[in-house]
């Protein structure tokens, strides 16, 4: 690891507190933006960590499929999934989950935490009819996160919904598969400083049984 390219300098951009503003999903999507505009592969990606009915941690990365405004009560952070998958069954036990979004090369992270619930059948309708054709079957043919023997028994499954649904033909959503919305008590946003002497900046609800209610800001060292 000694021979890996070291980088001594995060850049002196950081974040003041006047940049953070009040509202941590408008800030959010303002990074979101930042990303895409800056042509990292997949802006929206964000690491999801749940906790199984052991208390065993996991982690694995989804996209966030939608973010609503922050006037909104109940307003969150959505992305879909199979709802039998590993993290599927984590979340059936413990509804608390982190995201992170890793963007190291803007000198940027944020992380996310709150609850994830299963969001209505018309959300999760809509979620999956917007999805391409190919993707649709993926959702059906997937038992996700279960073993199987072969590639080719995959491939078999696939080419088989092909012949079901050709392009075009309406496709039923699978009942294992739909969306969850993450509802945030906490956003820490990071940005790099020189020094490794780091901005981090903190979001939590004033009162954390108004979901619509004001934010308190706090400073982290770094
Ligand atoms: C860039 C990227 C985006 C991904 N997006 C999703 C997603 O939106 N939903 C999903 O279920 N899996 C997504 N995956 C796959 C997951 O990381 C993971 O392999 C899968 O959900 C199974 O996780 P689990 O076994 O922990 O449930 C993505 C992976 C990568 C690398």
């Amino acid at each position: 690891m000694e021979s890996l390219k070291r980088h001594t300098d995060y850049g002196n951009e950081g974040m003041t507190e006047e940049q953070a503003g009040h509202d941590p999903f408008a800030l959010l999507a303002a990074w979101i933006t930042d990303a895409e505009a800056a042509d990292i592969f997949e802006p929206n990606a964000m690491v999801l960590s749940t906790v199984d009915a052991d208390g065993a941690p996991s982690s694995r990365t989804v996209l966030l499929k939608g973010l609503e405004p922050s006037d909104i009560p109940g307003a969150g952070l959505e992305f879909v999934s199979n709802y039998l998958s590993q993290k599927g069954r984590a979340l059936a036990t413990h509804d608390r989950v982190s995201l992170l979004f890793p963007w190291y090369g803007l000198k940027r992270q944020v992380i996310v935490s709150g609850r994830a619930q299963r969001t209505d059948a018309i959300t999760s309708d809509a979620f999956f009819d917007r999805r391409p054709h190919g993707a649709r079957l993926a959702a059906i043919a997937s038992d996700q996160s279960e073993p199987i023997a072969s590639r080719d028994i995959l491939d078999e499954r696939m080419a088989a919904l092909e012949e079901q649904y050709p392009e075009g033909e309406q496709i039923p959503r699978p009942e294992k598969w739909g969306a969850y919305r993450v509802i945030p008590n906490r956003f820490e946003f990071w940005a790099g400083r020189s020094k490794r002497f780091h901005d981090r900046i903190v979001f939590t609800r004033t009162d954390e049984t108004d979901e619509t209610g004001d934010w308190t800001i706090t400073r982290l060292q770094p």
